[in-house]
């Protein structure tokens, strides 16, 4: 258990616990549980997991209360204007920070891995023009295990080196797929650059002013990891099945797509199209609440106060955006205030306020990339932390196979075919023939 442990019922997943039973006792200081049952089995928790612990990472902690996110105990605001990213993902993957020569060598390593197989960049040339981009690099990443080495029983081992690859290899596929469907040719990685600076060059073949490079780099560093995140743990869920590194790592990337995840920020881009003007930003969202819709970008199931990673995203921003166009931050800045002003009116008591994807809109929007990718930069920095997620998983790995409650009907007789009408059954409405 990480020394400040979460709220909430300890369930160690995959782990048993006593009788295979794990039961929930709320302390005074937590809320309830909505709805929660006992099953024949198991205790049933609440629906989305909320406050429930599932197994312990040395990874990162997020402390929800007092707005900290740490890796390996280094919290994100010492980390996020010293540490490149390289550095980073050399902590998450081998467990401390690298000194001058480590970092070298894995600099060294991820640069030399950056080229993706041939066949797959011609793939790439077959997709739909249309296709998003998310959808792409799901499928690549995917396409990764056909060109990685197989073991004696046709699995790809799952070691650093596998890591190292997915990692430098991510970026090459969002960058070549932004070209190709622009109709232009991929452009090769250089290995004399640093992943930020090299993704950048990527997209328009041309060294990227260092302003950009250090934006990106910090963004990559704030996005590395986020403990036990619904993408993560998807990960974690495949990879406890024993399927290998790149099956793990493609279920993330499924995961991460959700608005209610990764795919925000393009969606707080479209808001920021949107409203135009900083002045029209209250008008705009006390519309959007009247709707009854989410303001993106606002609200996060673990921080109750402003995402610790935001408060580097708004500089970022602020900062692009004076060299480039200021009217994205402008316009990020009014919708921030006035989401806060108008959801402690009109749902007062909830502690709601700007999580990553909010200014990450207007950092990236900045750097010239357009927001159908945005979630695509959310994989390249998540993927150092998927990885070594993976990796703990398997160092002490059991499968993480949960119960669910069954709420279908009691068991019943088999309904011989020329006995069925179109309603038979329990009353509910019969889902749709395939072929209606
Ligand atoms: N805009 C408006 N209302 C919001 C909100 C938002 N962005 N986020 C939460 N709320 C409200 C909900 O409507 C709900 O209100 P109600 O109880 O009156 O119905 C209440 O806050 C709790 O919401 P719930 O969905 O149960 O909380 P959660 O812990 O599951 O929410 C998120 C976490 C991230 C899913 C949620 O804040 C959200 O949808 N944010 C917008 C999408 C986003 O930015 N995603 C990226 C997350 S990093």
């Amino acid at each position: 258990m990480p020394s400040s442990s979460p709220r909430g019922a300890h369930i160690r997943l995959g782990k048993p616990s006593l009788h295979g039973i794990c039961r929930y006792t709320p302390n005074s200081a937590e809320p309830a549980l909505g709805g929660s049952t006992l099953s024949h089995t198991g205790t049933v928790v609440d629906r989305g997991l909320e406050g429930v612990v599932v197994g312990t990472t040395e990874l990162s902690n997020v402390e929800g209360k007092e707005g900290r996110l740490t890796y390996r105990g280094y919290d994100i605001h010492d980390l996020a204007p010293s540490a490149c990213f390289e550095e980073v993902c050399y902590l998450l993957l081998f467990g401390q920070l690298p000194n001058k020569q480590q970092l070298e060598d894995l600099k060294v390593r991820l640069a030399a891995n950056r080229m993706l197989p041939q066949p797959l960049v011609e793939s790439m040339h077959t997709i739909p023009k249309t296709a998003w981009p998310m959808d792409v690099l799901r499928t690549i990443v995917s396409g990764l295990a056909l060109f990685s080495p197989v073991g004696e029983d046709g699995s790809h081992p799952s070691n650093p080196r596998s890591a190292i690859h997915l990692i430098a290899r991510t970026p090459t596929i969002v960058a070549a797929w932004d070209r190709i469907r622009r109709g232009l040719e991929p452009i090769e990685p250089r290995n004399d650059l640093s992943m930020a600076a090299n993704f950048l060059y990527m997209r328009s073949g041309e060294l990227p002013i260092t302003e950009a490079t250090e934006a990106l780099n910090t963004y990559l560093v704030l996005l590395a990891d986020h403990s036990y995140n619904a993408s993560t743990f998807a990960a974690r869920v495949c990879a406890s099945t024993r399927a290998d590194i790149y099956a793990a790592a493609t279920s993330a990337i499924a995961t991460l797509e959700g608005d209610l995840h990764g795919g925000a920020p393009g969606k707080v881009m479209h808001m920021l199209l949107e409203i135009g003007k900083p002045e029209r930003s209250e008008a705009y969202v006390r519309e959007l609440l009247k709707r009854k819709e989410r303001i993106m970008g606002m609200g996060h199931r673990e921080y109750k106060t402003r995402d610790p990673r935001a408060e580097h995203l708004e500089h970022m921003a602020k900062t692009l955006g004076e060299a480039s166009d200021p009217k994205w931050y402008q316009i990020a800045r009014a919708l921030e205030d006035a989401s806060n002003k108008v959801l402690q009116e009109e749902k007062p008591g909830k502690r709601i306020y700007a999580n990553v994807e909010f200014y990450t809109a207007p950092t990236l929007f900045s750097l010239g990339i357009p927001a159908d990718e945005f979630t695509c930069m959310f994989a390249c920095g998540r993927m150092a932390g998927w990885t070594a997620h993976i990796l703990e998983q398997l160092g002490d790995n059991r499968l993480i196979r949960p119960q669910a409650r069954y709420s279908g009907p009691p068991v019943h007789p088999f309904v011989a075919m020329d006995q069925r009408s179109t309603r038979h059954g329990n009353g509910k409405q019969q889902a749709e023939a395939p072929n209606a």
